[in-house]
């Protein structure tokens, strides 16, 4: 089908845009980077402003109190920063390892991703699940080795690792010298340019300079020794022998990384990642819904629903969508046709974050991501066209792997208590299932932390106590079957392991693999799916 396209000038817009994610094991310097992109980007002007564990101090884009208490990040926010002529769509993801549905929603919708990895610790656990989900959507794939500043692993321990454990082949773009005390800077792998770790007398906290020298330049002589610029000639070929050049085609189909080192905290090394982001990073192209390939130049908008955020601001009680837009642009006060509703609504407020400001946007493009004030009808995973029926298939419901019943520790906020949950489902926060069998409310988690946070937010959000009790389930799967009179069927056998869904859908509870391994060789014809 032949569809309109925007003209050059918006065109041009599309391809100075980059939507990705930072994704890292905790701790490994992910914050500090953020805020070290925001410094470039001159979206904040002194480090300290994104949140500082220690001093408790906190952005305002951390609102909630359970992240306070425990210093970390659960909500995913999103940041627009201008840098070199390209806007940055940046999608921060929770660090905590039990964030993960969160963190995949966050993944399915960038268009490229940015590892971090800790050069003293090397690749981590976290890391590596992050990593595997990346690798379904073959995202592209920038990597950061941090902390040279510390002690650190043997280069080619790491890049091993990084091959070995995230499947991914390694092309070292630069090289450090050194590390920890003798940290002394990096050498670019084909221009052999030398960039010196110096401190910036000028500066009073952790900010490191850069003068760069030719690796034959006599200078060096006043920082190394011949010895030590024989050896790193020598390692220089090595690296290069060994792991070649970046192949543009590769890097974009998730086959290749490339790697930069660095020190975050002394803000060093990482500009050379927002550089390769803007040259080797893709701009928005296309994606795929239910009924044809949608590519980002059509002139007609379209976009989906990868989060919902509730309570961001308490005083006004909001719940905000958050819209990837894919193709078309956004125009203040046009109308979008809401699939999944059947509904058309004029939207004149929608916002962008900057920092964990809000501001009203009056245009946006595709790659960006745009705000939209909801009243609980908009569900994660949604379409938003100017009047096309068709849906993204972009976000994937996990099948949760942790399992309590809840109940009020005082009986009289029912319904405020199946608001709250049904407002915490919609965001994607809970699974919320109702069992067939009795009028037990049982929530499903990914991560355990998820638990105290839903308490939390019952509490403080909607003003309800509420408490949870143990159950015997270890496992769902959502169950369909072509065959009707053979759906009834199980569903007769089976009523008690059975419930709904928050959006009506039925699923299957089972004790034990073992249990859903028996049922499922029962009944061949019933379809049970991991992943909705
Ligand atoms: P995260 O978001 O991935 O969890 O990591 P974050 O940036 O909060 O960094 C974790 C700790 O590592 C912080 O120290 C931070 O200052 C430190 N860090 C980050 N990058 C570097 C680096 O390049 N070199 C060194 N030496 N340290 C780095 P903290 O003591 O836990 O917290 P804070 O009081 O400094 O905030």
């Amino acid at each position: 089908m032949n569809k309109k396209i925007l003209n050059q000038k918006d065109i041009l817009k599309i391809k100075k845009r980059r939507t990705f994610a930072i994704i890292s094991h905790p701790d490994s310097g992910k914050t500090t980077i953020t805020e070290k992109f925001l410094l470039l980007g001159k979206v904040i002007r002194e480090a300290g402003t994104i949140k500082s564990k220690k001093s408790n101090k906190y952005a305002k884009s951390d609102w909630m109190n359970i992240e306070k208490k425990r210093g970390i990040s659960v909500t995913t926010s999103v940041m627009q920063f201008f840098y070199f002529d390209h806007y940055l769509n940046l999608l921060d993801t929770p660090g905590h390892e039990d964030f993960s549905e969160d963190t995949y929603r966050v993944l399915t919708s960038v268009d490229c991703c940015i590892i971090i990895i800790d050069a003293s610790k090397s690749v981590e656990k976290r890391t590596k699940k992050l990593m595997k989900v990346a690798r379904l959507k073959n995202i592209p794939i920038i990597t950061f080795i941090n902390k040279l500043d510390r002690d650190s692993h043997d280069v080619i321990k790491i890049l091993d690792d990084i091959e070995k454990k995230l499947k991914i082949f390694c092309v070292p773009i630069n090289y450090p010298i050194g590390s920890g005390k003798d940290f002394k800077g990096l050498v670019d792998i084909d221009t052999k340019k030398v960039f010196l770790y110096k401190k910036d007398l000028f500066k009073k906290n952790k900010n490191y300079i850069k003068i760069y020298y030719d690796l034959n330049n006599i200078i060096l002589k006043n920082y190394f020794s011949n010895n030590e610029i024989f050896q790193l000639k020598k390692d220089l070929n090595l690296i290069k022998s060994c792991y070649g050049s970046l192949n543009k085609i590769n890097f974009l189909n998730g086959i290749e990384t490339p790697i930069f080192f660095g020190s975050a905290l002394s803000n060093f090394g990482i500009d050379n990642v927002l550089n390769s982001l803007i040259k080797w990073g893709p701009y928005p192209k296309c994606r795929n819904s239910s009924t044809r390939k949608v590519q980002s130049t059509e002139k007609k908008f379209s976009g989906f629903v990868f989060k919902i955020q509730a309570n961001m601001n308490l005083k006004h009680h909001d719940r905000i969508a958050f819209i990837r837009i894919v193709s078309g642009k956004y125009i203040k006060g046009m109308k979008l046709y809401h699939v999944r509703t059947n509904t058309i609504s004029i939207v004149h407020n929608a916002v962008n974050f900057l920092a964990g400001e809000r501001l009203i946007i009056n245009k946006a493009y595709p790659g960006d991501i745009i705000g939209i004030y909801n009243k609980g009808n908009i569900k994660i995973g949604d379409t938003f066209t100017e009047g096309e029926n068709m849906n993204f298939l972009e976000i994937p419901k996990f099948s949760p792997e942790l399992f309590q019943s809840i109940y009020l520790k005082n009986s009289f906020n029912q319904k405020k208590l199946l608001r709250g949950l049904k407002q915490l489902s919609e965001e994607g926060v809970v699974h919320l299932f109702k069992p067939f069998c009795n009028n037990s409310l049982i929530i499903g988690v990914i991560g355990r932390l998820q638990f105290d946070v839903i308490l939390e937010r019952l509490k403080f959000e909607y003003k309800v106590l509420a408490k949870y009790r143990k159950v015997n389930i270890s496992l769902i799967r959502w169950i369909s079957c072509k065959n009707l009179k053979l759906f009834e069927k199980f569903k007769k056998e089976n009523y008690i392991s059975l419930a709904y869904d928050n959006n009506n859908e039925i699923v299957f509870f089972s004790t034990s693999i073992f249990r859903l391994n028996l049922i499922m060789s029962k009944y061949k014809n019933i379809i049970f799916s991991k992943i909705k």
